[in-house]
């Protein structure tokens, strides 16, 4: 049932800081990430594997693109990412000793399980090629799931609500526990910064809860949005992605066109659209970019552009504008932080499409798998 909540989408926002907690559960042991979590065979494919491809749709495909900041950045591991409707049909090169992993909350999405199978013919035929599968997936004895090498499981618990929340978050723990997994057998993640990543990893159950307390501010704010019929999202590094995943969650349970950009790319082209009934939403970690994210927003502001900021508490923006800024977390970390302002979008996704009175579980036109291409 619902507990208390007035729509499944609440109750699984809700259901987060529960759902990190299981996920982790039985995967990390003194500090360190347990690398069979990944199947019994994990340390032997994870030591001769070279690149990384990712595969998946909709919101788990944005989850693989944070990945692969992730993955470049801290390990150096070249990452790729790519939508499977998109991957499975333009005959693309894939080089040996490729880790292919694809991300699906129920396991069935028709063009991932394509993209998979591809993949696995291609094996069969070339049996000199190293490259193995692995499936991150909430979903166990789903199709994916029976199709892969390797596998790990999400424990977000069922996702009833059309849009993806928990499961989103899971996958990020996933991938964030796989990148250690890598680092550390092929030796170039120290124990010692594999200790803070499983630090921030156990710290983020709390990190999400105080993002959830903010709920109040950000329903207030979702009033300035009901009667606009468009919003841009605006990120850099991680929150790119993150701001893409916001977007996402605002076209499809509230029906308001919104688009996302890196914020690097608005004078090319994007700037054009901005006025006074235009809401930007930033978000703005305190981290090396955050000095040329506030130029950006600067630039949105002089033409008259609403914004609206999530920041933490070191990115300052609120001490230094007018801007309507929501401080959505405490200081984060590298991995932790667009986890954590992706939950202050869900919010703000939620409470518009309360105002707008849309089916928020049910949005127009959507299904919750996608067994069809
Ligand atoms: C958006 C959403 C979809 C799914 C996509 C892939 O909120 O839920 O974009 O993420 O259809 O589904 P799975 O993850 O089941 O493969």
């Amino acid at each position: 049932g619902l507990n208390g909540h007035r729509h499944y989408m609440h109750k699984e926002i809700f259901e987060q800081p529960q759902a990190v907690v299981d996920t982790l559960e039985g995967r990390i042991a003194n500090q360190e990430v347990l690398v069979d979590s990944f199947g019994a065979s994990a340390a032997q494919v994870f030591e001769r594997i070279s690149q990384v491809q990712i595969i998946a749709c909709g919101t788990s495909y944005h989850a693989g693109l944070v990945a692969k900041y992730w993955f470049e950045d801290i390990l150096r591991l070249p990452c790729q990412v790519e939508v499977a409707s998109e991957y499975r049909y333009r005959n693309p090169v894939i080089a040996n000793n490729t880790l292919v992993v694809t991300i699906s909350q129920s396991g069935e999405t028709a063009d991932t399980l394509a993209a998979l199978k591809q993949i696995q013919a291609l094996k069969d035929s070339r049996t000199e090629l190293f490259i193995p599968t692995l499936t991150i997936c909430n979903v166990p004895e789903s199709s994916l799931i029976r199709a892969s090498d390797l596998t790990f499981l999400t424990h977000a618990g069922p996702e009833i609500g059309v849009a993806s929340t928990k499961a989103f978050t899971t996958q990020l723990v996933a991938l964030a526990l796989l990148l250690v997994a890598i680092g550390k057998t092929q030796k170039c993640l120290t124990a010692h910064r594999e200790g803070l990543i499983v630090k921030g990893l156990i710290k983020l159950p709390g990190l999400i809860s105080d993002c959830l307390a903010h709920e109040a501010d950000i329903k207030l704010l979702a009033q300035s949005f009901a009667d606009k019929h468009h919003a841009i999202f605006l990120g850099r590094g991680t929150m790119y992605p993150i701001a893409m995943e916001g977007a996402l969650k605002l076209k499809e349970i509230s029906y308001i066109h919104a688009e996302a950009y890196p914020a690097g790319e608005l004078k090319h082209g994007p700037l054009a659209l901005i006025d006074e009934t235009m809401p930007v939403i930033a978000i703005a970690p305190h981290d090396e970019l955050i000095e040329k994210l506030k130029s950006n927003l600067q630039e949105v502001s002089a033409r008259g552009g609403q914004m609206i900021v999530f920041e933490d508490e070191r990115s300052g923006v609120s001490s230094e504008s007018n801007f309507n800024v929501i401080k959505a977390t405490t200081n984060v970390g590298r991995i932790t932080a667009p986890i954590t302002f992706n939950i202050a979008l869900q919010l703000l996704s939620y409470h518009v499409a309360l105002i707008k009175g849309t089916d928020v579980d049910q949005p127009r036109n959507l299904a919750k798998s996608v067994t069809v291409e």
